[in-house]
């Protein structure tokens, strides 16, 4: 079996009942909002939060009506969270088409993303269980909060790599977290399977943001959005960051300054991408990345195997190895 069928393989009936859930719990009489909301069905996303919110339930003991309603509320917290994202970062494309900010304009844009949100607390409250209700208020603080911090962190002068860490925990693998963590809860596993199952959500979404990060130093048709676009927003990833500081190179240290101030030209920026692969940037990103899938397949390997240890140790490598 391919890696996406081994992935699928245990679940292939409870994704197709996730589909029909989130296409029926954004139904409005709204035409704007009706338009905007086909327009950003048009392209689906890969469904990783989903499918590894329906994983985690299934290795646990099977999907039920809770796993399938958290699965829905964390899809739409996270497509709510592109659409605010893309007008934060000036982006205007997202899934291979025209992000909603470029489509229409901001303020559409945050109110559908506005719109959304709110849907995902309406699944959110569907699962009737409380401690998914909890974990998923409490974590759209969290997103905003790491959302937050990266835009502070551009004004800091610092070129640090714990406050890019503290970023992503935030802003990515608190997502992932949640999906393994909300499994657990809705088929109420006891306390020790649940936060087995949310570390190991937590190191899938490091890797997963890693590898976002990594994309935006290449160009690339497949991967539906822009690169080379974190730089322009003043974003220093890691790859750069260990070369800035494993050389303490100060032009490039001044280039760095220049990016983080939006002062820095176009050549500027193609100069210390240059310089962060030429100085193992890549590389190290990649190892970092590694040492958390081989933490994710640790614990995976306590597990009992069968076709769903499988598919999650297919889903890891696929967050590691993929190009979009
Ligand atoms: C993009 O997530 C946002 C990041 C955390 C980097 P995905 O790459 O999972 O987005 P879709 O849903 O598949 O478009
Ligand atoms: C990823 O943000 C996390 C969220 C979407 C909140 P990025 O800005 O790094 O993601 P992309 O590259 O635009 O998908
Ligand atoms: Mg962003
Ligand atoms: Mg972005």
């Amino acid at each position: 079996m391919d890696r996406s069928s081994l992935i699928i393989a245990p679940i292939i009936g409870e994704v197709e009942d996730f589909k029909q859930l989130f296409g029926e719990s954004l139904s409005s009489s709204n035409l704007l909002l009706q338009q905007v909301i086909a327009h950003i069905r048009q392209k689906s996303g890969k469904m990783m939060r989903p499918m590894l919110v329906l994983l985690a339930a299934k290795l646990l003991g099977g999907v039920k009506p809770a796993t399938l309603h958290a699965a829905a509320s964390l899809e739409l917290l996270h497509t709510a969270s592109l659409v605010h994202d893309d007008v934060v970062d000036d982006s205007t494309e997202r899934r291979g088409q025209l992000s909603v900010n470029a489509l229409y304009n901001n303020k559409v844009a945050v109110l559908t993303g506005d719109y959304l949100l709110a849907t995902a607390l309406v699944q959110a409250g569907l699962t009737r269980n409380i401690g998914i209700i909890d974990l998923i208020s409490v974590l759209g603080r969290e997103l905003a909060d790491g959302e937050l911090l990266q835009l502070s962190n551009v004004r800091s002068e610092q070129f640090s790599e714990d406050v890019y860490f503290e970023v992503i925990h935030k802003k990515t693998a608190a997502l992932f977290a949640a999906c393994t963590k909300a499994g657990a809860l809705s088929v109420d596993a006891d306390e020790e399977k649940i936060e087995f199952l949310r570390r190991f959500g937590e190191y899938i979404g490091l890797c997963f943001q890693i590898r976002d990060d990594i994309f935006d130093y290449y160009e690339s048709k497949e991967i539906g959005k822009p690169t080379g676009n974190d730089m322009l927003e003043g974003k220093l990833t890691l790859p750069v960051l260990y070369a800035l500081n494993s050389t303490h190179d100060e032009d490039a240290a001044a280039i760095a300054l220049r990016v983080k101030s939006g002062k820095a030209t176009a050549d500027e920026i193609a100069r210390l991408i240059a310089f962060a692969k030429q100085h193992d940037g890549i590389e190290y990103a990649i190892q970092t990345m590694n040492g958390y899938r081989d933490k994710a397949l640790d614990l995976l390997s306590f597990a009992p195997a069968n076709d769903v240890t499988d598919a999650l140790a297919a889903y890891i490598n696929y967050v590691v190895e993929r190009e979009k």
